[in-house]
């Protein structure tokens, strides 16, 4: 008897989880198109939402699309399905991403397959996915500061593995790589500030909640306060846009920042960095850890490369994380389901 595929309501459930994943300022840039007969799922990127200025070469934009990717997988062991995920970015057809095939698996003494607690038919690395699923709709990116209380070494080492289980590498900055990695993020901060063309593009994908009712972008509630320490942990979306109401506080003294990098930078690097953000993002989602972002040096090619590690040396840097405890961010719009799937025959 052939697998049995997902119903449209099961696969639609999967893309409302794919999509609340992060995308460098929330553009979204993907699509989903699946085909009934084949259960097959593809991911595609939406080249109408890269950012040609702070992201040139879709980088950021592919890690957006991994991140998607994991939270479909995650969604689809939660769902009891079984998937078989491929990444395909070729240069022949860079828009398809990745392509998923869907199985319901046979049930087992009545009851379905994905509840029994057996991975084994997912695909590869999937094991374990399924207990992230409520960070899914709990993880946001959190631009307050957080308190000084370090993340222990356990939680550290959980996070190292789920970066692991994707094909990435997780470093926790130590002095002095910290310090010179704090020192480019707020050198890229001021190269974004003198750049026009940048400043505008992060103001087109920022919103004023009281006159605007984005379905993407970055809305004002989600800025954070204005840090007073100058130090740029948070990437300021308000720019040198007056917010009167808007407080200034001092942010954590210690920053903990992690560094996500991959052993190539090619596209399909670049999705597997991103499923590996997502999986770490999810696993300290569950461990009560907030996460932020401060990539400013990863969109400068000669900041970029500074950024590597002295010690473990050759990785292509993909991410900087700012961890910690704190509050957790608020939930940021998406753009409506039709507009990213479609359904064929
Ligand atoms: C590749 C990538 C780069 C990002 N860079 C930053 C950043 O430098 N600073 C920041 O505050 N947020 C950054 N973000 C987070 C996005 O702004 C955020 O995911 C988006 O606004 C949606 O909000 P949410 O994460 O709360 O769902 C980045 C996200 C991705 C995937």
């Amino acid at each position: 008897m052939p697998a049995q595929t997902p119903t449209d309501a099961t696969v639609t459930d999967l893309v409302a989880d794919a999509t609340a994943a992060p995308s460098m300022h929330n553009t979204q840039p993907w699509r989903f198109r699946y085909g009934r007969g084949s259960g097959t799922l593809k991911l595609r990127a939406d080249f109408e939402r890269r950012l040609p200025e702070a992201d040139p070469a879709n980088r950021a934009l592919h890690v957006g699309c991994g991140a998607a990717l994991l939270n479909l997988r995650v969604s689809a062991a939660h769902h009891g399905l079984t998937t078989a995920a491929t990444l395909l970015p070729e240069p022949a057809d860079p828009v398809l991403l990745a392509s998923v095939r869907l199985s319901v698996p046979p049930a087992h003494d009545g009851a379905p397959a994905g509840d029994s607690g057996d991975d084994s038919g997912a695909g590869p690395g999937d094991a374990g996915l399924r207990p992230l699923y409520p960070a899914i709709a709990k993880r946001h990116t959190s631009r307050y500061p957080f308190d000084d209380q370090p993340v222990p070494d356990d939680v550290r080492a959980r996070l190292v593995a789920a970066a692991r289980a994707e094909g990435a590498e997780l470093v926790f900055l130590v002095e002095p790589h910290l310090e010179t990695v704090l020192d480019l993020i707020r050198d890229a901060e001021g190269y974004d500030r003198g750049d026009p063309a940048r400043e505008a593009e992060r103001e087109h994908w920022t919103w004023f909640s009281k006159t605007d009712a984005p379905a993407d972008g970055i809305p004002d509630y989600a800025f954070g306060p204005r840090d007073a320490s100058e130090r740029a942990t948070n990437r300021d979306f308000a720019g040198s846009r007056p917010m009167p109401d808007r407080a200034r506080v001092r942010f954590e003294r210690n920053p903990q920042l992690a560094l996500l990098s991959t052993s190539d930078d090619r596209p399909a690097d670049w999705l597997r960095a991103g499923q590996a953000l997502e999986r770490v993002l999810l696993a300290a989602t569950l461990d009560e850890v907030s996460t932020s972002f401060a990539n400013q040096p990863l969109e400068w090619p000669d900041l970029r490369w500074v950024l590597r590690d002295p010690v473990h040396g050759a990785g292509n840097p993909q991410m900087i994380i700012r961890m910690g405890y704190g509050p957790t961010g608020p939930r940021t719009p998406r753009r409506a389901l039709e507009r990213v799937l479609t359904f064929e025959p």
